[in-house]
């Protein structure tokens, strides 16, 4: 992928299209070319001239121009020009053609000629988000490798606060460089797991924790799209599979081990995102406890550290393990860097609301052996995770290096 990318910026009509303007001179000033085409909507929000002047390319507004002359259609030239197609901001309507593969406007019509990478950065009130149609329109486009900047909470046109407001003019320009890594794992096997574990105390109760495997699928989202072969290990989560992502779905931490213990010689990357239970009970009930028998009295026992025994099954691959830790991040993180043999741990504070567990966003600190730590601000957790694997790659790079001139 060359170093200056071809952007071109879908503008749909929302108030969040005031932003656009924004995002051009962003790209630009990053050294990037970018062209804008706006939908038949987007002019009440924004005048394509504001677009032209900053881009220094007409704006594409209407659908099957034919270019100068030359007899190729427009949304054809325009797809091929194009490195990253960004839509921002995407509404429903147009999160909806697009889901649908509608060729009903020059947006639409270049997105379906158009084989790069394809963002797109929803803006729109809480409940058209949440709407279980939008929803499933999203699911479909993740299915099929979109990359999803946002949406966020925070303010919206509405005058309320929510779930719906389009991520950061800096957020979707981070995201559009984040395109430009895509194949650099190609050839690589990268194991994730996420999620949490189930551990069962009757038929109907288990022991578990707040994990919602956001981060482990964000991680796998990222290895895909970057072109390695990536095998997910999940808990039990309600997430759908990032495109291009084997999936092997278990419960129990005993099932991840089983899994993983499986899975692990073929990779060249392993990272444990998973939350996986410490101690389950040391046997399961039978049948339901009845509340009228009073609280069982519990037993648990220790399950076996997945982590640890990576250094047995894959001492060859880069071993990274997460860290959840609610105090004393730095010498904890440590700690289980030497105790669980990992090469690096990824702690996050999960003492905090706005990381960690469910939440659509990290800040992440690397501890790697005989290398200073390195934190990465809060941020999506995809983009966290591009974070993640450009570090991962320059150290397998930096090894792979120094194994060839030693003859290694
Ligand atoms: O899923 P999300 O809602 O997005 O939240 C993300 C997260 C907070 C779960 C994630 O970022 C994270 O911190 N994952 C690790 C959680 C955890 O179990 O941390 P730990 O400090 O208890 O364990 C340290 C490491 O040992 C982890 O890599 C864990 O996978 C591993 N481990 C733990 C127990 C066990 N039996 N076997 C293991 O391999």
């Amino acid at each position: 992928m060359p170093e200056s990318l071809n952007v071109l910026l879908g503008v749909s009509g929302g108030i969040a299209a005031f932003k656009a303007p924004e995002i051009v001179r962003s790209l630009r000033g990053n050294g990037h070319s970018v062209r804008c085409a706006m939908t038949r909507s987007a002019g009440a929000f924004v005048t394509p001239l504001t677009l032209e002047v900053l881009t220094e390319f007409p704006v594409y507004r209407e659908e099957y121009l034919q270019a100068n002359n030359s007899g190729e259609e427009l949304h054809i030239s325009a797809a091929r020009w194009a490195d990253v197609i960004c839509v921002a901001p995407a509404t429903c309507n147009t999160l909806a053609r697009l889901a649908l593969g509608l060729a009903d406007d020059f947006l639409a019509t270049t997105c379906l000629a158009f084989t790069g990478s394809l963002l797109v950065a929803p803006a729109m009130t809480s409940e058209m988000w949440e709407k279980e149609a939008i929803q499933a329109h999203v699911t479909t486009l993740q299915g099929r490798g979109v990359i999803l900047v946002g949406p966020v909470v925070g303010p919206l046109a509405t005058g309320e606060t929510g779930m719906g407001r389009m991520a950061e003019p800096d957020e979707i320009v981070a995201a559009i460089e984040g395109t430009r890594n895509r194949g650099d794992l190609r050839g690589r096997t990268v194991l994730i797991t996420a999620g949490p574990t189930h551990e069962a105390l009757d038929p109907v109760r288990f022991l578990s924790n707040r994990s919602s495997g956001k981060m482990g699928f964000s991680l796998a989202a990222e290895a895909a799209s970057r072109g390695a072969r990536t095998l997910l290990v999940s808990g039990p989560v309600c997430l759908p599979t990032p495109h291009g992502v084997e999936r092997i779905d278990v419960t129990t931490a005993a099932e991840m081990a089983e899994t993983v213990e499986k899975l692990a010689p073929e990779a060249g990357i392993v990272i444990m995102a998973a939350a996986v239970a410490d101690f389950r009970p040391e046997s399961a009930f039978e049948s339901k406890l009845k509340k009228v028998s009073g609280p069982p009295e519990l037993r648990l026992e220790g399950t076996e550290d997945i982590l640890t025994r990576l250094g047995e099954i894959a001492p060859n691959a880069l071993r990274v393990g997460f860290a959840a830790e609610t105090e004393k991040l730095e010498s904890e993180a440590r700690r289980k860097l030497e105790g669980k043999n990992a090469h690096w741990i990824v702690a996050n504070d999960v003492s905090r609301s706005d990381i960690g567990f469910g939440s659509e966003d990290n800040e992440v600190t690397v501890f790697r052996r005989n290398q200073p730590s390195v934190t990465i601000p809060l941020q999506a957790k995809r983009l966290v995770a591009g974070r993640l694997f450009d570090l991962m790659q320059q150290e397998l790079e930096g090894v792979e290096a120094g194994m060839a001139t030693t003859g290694g």
